[in-house]
C-alpha cells in the first residue's frame, strides 16, 4: 500500500480563504476586524519565525494583528508582561491574545498563561479551555490538536472505537489531543517516555499521532498496513532539513493516509489560531452561529 498524503497545506489553504470571506462581512457587520495580539518575549529564532508567520496570516485572513501585537525584551519582568496582559484583557477590540513560548527563564508560562482572559485564549492553553474540552463542552480548543482533528476528518473516517496511540503527553499538543480523540469517540492511548515497549503499542493503532518532537522515533516499519499516521514533530537536522517523528518512507508504504513534514500538521495549527480569533471575537460580539 502507498499511502495517500494529507495536503495540511492544501487544507489550510481552503479553510483560510472561507475565512476571508467570513470576517470581510463581519467586518462590514460590526465596523471593525477581529484583533489578535500577539506577543513575543525575547529572540528565539524560532519563535521570531513561528511569529511572523502568524502576523503575514492575520494580515492575509483580514484579521488586524499589528495594532495590538509587541516584541518584548529578552529581560523583560513578569510583572511589566502581567501588566500588559491586563491592559490587553481590558482591551475590547482584542479579542485574542497570544504570548509565544517558550518565555525566558525568568518568566513562568503557567502565571501568564492562567493571567490571560480564557475568553481571549486563543491558543486554547488556559486551564479552563482544557477543563472545557475534558468536560466536554469545549470552548476555545488548542491549535495544533483542533488542526490534527481537522486533517482527520479529510480521511472521512469515523472516528469512533478506532485505536489511536497519540506519542508524547505534552501541555501543547499530546494531552488536548487525547481529549479531542476521546470526544470524538475513540479509543485512546497516550505513550510518553515512561511507556514500555513503544513499538507494541504502534503495531495496533489504527492511528498513530506523534508529538514527541524526537526525529524517527516512531519507526515507519512499526506502522500497521492502512493505519492513519499524523506527524506533528517539526525536527531540524543538522543538513538544514526539517524531518518529523515517524521515519516517513517506509510508513509511507505502509499507512493508508499520512501527513507530511513539512507541509502537514503546521500549516493546520496558524489556520486554527485564525479560527478560534474569528471564534472569539463573534463570541465577544454575541455574534456566533
Ligand atoms: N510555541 C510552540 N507552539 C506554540 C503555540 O502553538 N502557541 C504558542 N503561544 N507558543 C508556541
Amino acid at each position: 500500500m502507498t499511502a495517500r498524503i494529507l495536503d495540511g497545506k492544501a487544507v489550510a489553504a481552503r479553510i483560510r480563504s472561507t475565512m476571508a470571506d467570513e470576517v470581510a462581512a463581519l467586518i462590514s457587520k460590526h465596523g471593525r476586524a477581529p484583533g489578535l495580539a500577539v506577543i513575543l518575549v525575547g529572540e528565539d529564532a524560532a519563535s521570531e519565525v513561528y511569529v511572523r508567520n502568524k502576523k503575514k496570516a492575520c494580515v492575509d485572513t483580514g484579521i488586524e494583528s499589528a495594532a495590538f501585537s509587541q516584541t518584548l525584551p529578552a529581560s523583560t519582568t513578569q510583572q511589566h508582561l502581567l501588566g500588559l496582559i491586563a491592559e490587553l484583557n481590558a482591551n475590547p477590540k482584542v479579542d485574542g491574545i497570544l504570548v509565544q513560548m517558550p518565555l525566558p527563564a525568568q518568566i513562568d508560562s503557567e502565571t501568564v498563561i492562567e493571567a490571560i482572559d480564557p475568553g481571549k485564549d486563543v491558543d486554547g492553553f488556559h486551564p479552563y479551555n482544557v477543563g472545557r474540552l475534558a468536560a466536554r463542552i469545549p470552548s476555545l480548543r488548542s491549535c495544533t490538536p483542533y488542526g490534527c482533528m481537522k486533517l482527520l476528518e479529510e480521511t472521512g473516517l469515523d472516528l469512533h472505537g478506532q485505536e489511536v496511540v497519540i506519542v508524547g503527553a505534552s501541555n501543547i499538543v499530546g494531552r488536548p489531543m487525547a481529549l479531542e480523540l476521546l470526544l470524538a469517540g475513540a479509543t485512546v492511548t497516550v505513550a510518553h517516555k515512561f511507556t514500555r515497549d513503544l513499538q507494541a503499542h504502534i503495531e495496533r493503532a489504527d492511528i498513530v499521532v506523534a508529538a514527541a518532537g524526537k526525529p524517527g522515533l516512531v519507526k515507519g516499519e512499526w506502522i500497521k498496513p492502512g493505519a492513519v499516521v499524523i506527524d506533528v514533530g517539526i525536527n531540524r537536522l543538522n543538513d538544514g532539513t526539517l524531518t518529523g517523528d515517524v521515519g516517513y518512507a517506509a510508513a509511507a508504504e505502509r499507512a493508508g493516509w499520512i501527513t507530511p513534514v513539512p507541509g502537514g500538521v503546521g500549516p493546520m495549527t496558524i489556520t486554527m489560531l485564525l479560527a478560534n480569533t474569528v471564534q472569539a471575537f463573534r463570541e465577544h460580539l454575541g455574534d456566533t452561529l
